[in-house]
């Protein structure tokens, strides 16, 4: 049986309850974060809390969450994982539980935090090297994906879309741009130059993004943040997801068609070399705080 944190308790999660009133429940009324955990020691974590912290500000939900490194840390203890290879640990924070109403609460609600961590299983190598699939589907979100909210249906409802075509991923395309994945960021490769969409309210500004660039950068490898129409995409080199749950994830078809030579390319496989090595490393959470 794992153990959760709720409201400042670390529980059996059989025993975890939250009330039918809490805002999260009826209205998706708060933000989330995963962070990865490599050898117990969690990834970027200032990242993800800078990340929370300007999420929670957008929504005006007044809670401070610079005492979930604790959480995090104790939860990966708690639950056998503060040596696994890789996990993860998810936190929720939502306005809390309050009489049903649209607008925020007339008397200050107390948030809900809820957090868990798990194992995370990486493809073996032999399954990463024959690469992944994906689709495009319309980009049906609203327009602060910026903010990692736990709203996440038209999420669901994308990577579903997946699941039902036999394929691992889903690509969102807006007004002819493919932006990024149902739960991870989009990178394809043109000529040897590196392409990902640029920061803005239309994706998630995501941690391994930032690293993949950083790593990137440090090899040599040209990066352009600049938008990629669909389109070019199909004629894309190569394809590849980042995400925390993802880590570097080669495409090699696309709506049925073929991403380059339909094989794993070379800049994919450096960068998610790249990417292991950098979780392997003491100092990478220096580095990246
Ligand atoms: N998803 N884009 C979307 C829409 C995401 O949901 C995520 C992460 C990312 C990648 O962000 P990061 O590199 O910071 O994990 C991009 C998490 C893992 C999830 O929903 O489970």
């Amino acid at each position: 049986m794992s153990t959760v944190y709720l409201d400042g308790s670390y529980l059996p999660k059989a025993e975890a309850r939250v009330s039918v009133d809490d805002r999260g429940f009826l209205l998706s009324d708060g933000v989330y974060e995963v962070t990865a955990a490599y050898g117990g020691r969690l990834f970027r974590f200032e990242k993800h809390l800078e990340r929370m912290k300007s999420g929670l500000a957008a929504l005006r939900i007044g809670f401070d969450p610079a005492g979930l490194r604790e959480v995090n840390e104790e939860l990966l203890a708690r639950n056998g994982l503060a040596e696994a290879e890789a996990a993860y640990v998810y936190v929720q924070v939502t306005r809390g539980a309050a009489p049903r109403s649209h607008a925020f609460p007339k008397v200050e609600a107390t948030p809900t935090v809820y957090a868990f961590a798990n194992r995370y299983q990486r493809p073996e190598r032999d399954r990463w090297e024959r690469g992944f699939r994906a689709i495009t589907v319309p980009d049906m979100r609203w327009a602060r994906v910026d903010i990692k909210a736990i709203s996440l249906l038209a999420n669901v409802l994308a990577q579903q879309a997946a699941v039902d075509a036999g394929v691992e991923d889903a690509i969102y395309v807006r007004d002819g741009i493919a932006l990024e994945g149902a739960h991870n960021n989009l990178f394809a490769v043109f000529d040897g130059v590196v392409v990902t969409a640029p920061k803005s309210n239309y994706i998630l500004h995501g941690i391994s993004r930032d690293v993949v660039i950083e790593l990137a950068n440090a090899s040599g490898i040209p990066v352009e943040e600049r938008s990629i129409p669909v389109g070019d995409l199909y004629r894309a080199d190569e394809i590849f997801f980042t995400g925390t749950t993802t880590e570097v994830r080669p495409t090699i078809e696309v709506d049925g068609r073929r991403i380059g030579d339909g094989s794993v390319g070379p800049i994919s496989t450096r960068l998610f070399d790249a990417f292991l090595s950098a979780t392997l490393s003491r100092a990478a959470e220096a580095v990246g705080a």
